[in-house]
């Protein structure tokens, strides 16, 4: 296949944000408008791949030939994203702004202010991502690092913890950057490498990452 391409290829990537529910009306999420998820399934298709988008709730059109599985939870996007794997896939890409918790509970009905304090409950949610890249199938694995503060640091972290072949490191303390924007800028770490994109537009971005993402996955493959 030619630089860039991602002919033949199968590729998911998981977008937005999850809900996790208080009770019938309230629910605890985050800002994230899925633009960047959204912007890298477009740059996927347009370099030949077919594309599955797990998506959170988000207001935004979905890119033309890119099918989608829309969720709401993060327990319903970890079931989604690894059936979406077993049908195949090449390369995971996680850009989900997932709740890591929710409340044990959701209520019946809704709560009622009678109490002049009150507190929820939370238990950890299932990290989708680092449940793909550990199965023995794993395709090739890309995660994002939302940070505010030692960006590097947390990022190879995470890259090393949760076994992946590519982190992309998000500065999200830069105003008008990364949660519901139009404009990022990102720092990609791999074992060999990395390389600093943007400050620039979500789609520009995407593009330059998938044809990153393009090059590692057929230099892993070897010549
Ligand atoms: O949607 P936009 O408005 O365009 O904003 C884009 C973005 C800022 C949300 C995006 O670029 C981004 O940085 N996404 C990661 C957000 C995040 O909170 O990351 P994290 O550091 O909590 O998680 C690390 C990685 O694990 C991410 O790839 C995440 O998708 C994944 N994860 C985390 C928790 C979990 N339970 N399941 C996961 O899959």
């Amino acid at each position: 296949t030619a630089p860039g391409s991602l002919t033949g290829k199968r590729v998911v990537i998981t977008a937005g944000p999850t809900r996790e529910p208080i009770d019938p009306v309230r629910y605890i999420s985050n800002h994230s408008s899925g633009k960047m998820g959204y912007a890298l399934a477009a740059a996927a298709r347009a370099a030949g791949a077919e594309v599955v988008l797990v998506s959170g709730p988000v207001s935004i059109a979905v890119p033309a030939g890119v099918e989608i599985r829309a969720v709401m939870t993060a327990e319903e996007m970890l079931e989604q994203a690894d059936r979406a794997v077993d049908e195949g896939c090449d390369l995971f890409i996680a850009t989900a702004a997932v709740a890591d918790y929710r409340p044990d509970t959701c209520a019946t009905d809704k709560i009622k202010k009678s109490n002049e304090s009150m507190s929820l409950s939370l238990v950890r949610n299932p990290d989708t991502l680092a449940t793909i890249a550990a199965r023995d199938d794993a395709p090739f694995t890309v995660g994002f690092a939302a940070e505010t503060r030692d960006i590097e640091h947390y990022a190879l972290d995470k890259l090393t913890r949760k076994k992946l072949n590519m982190i992309v490191a998000n500065d999200v303390s830069a105003p008008g950057l990364g949660f519901n924007s139009d404009n990022n800028s990102v720092i990609v770490f791999w074992p060999q490498g990395r390389e600093a994109i943007g400050p620039g537009p979500k789609a520009v971005l995407a593009q330059r990452l998938i044809a990153l993402i393009a090059d590692q996955i057929t230099e892993k493959a070897g010549p």
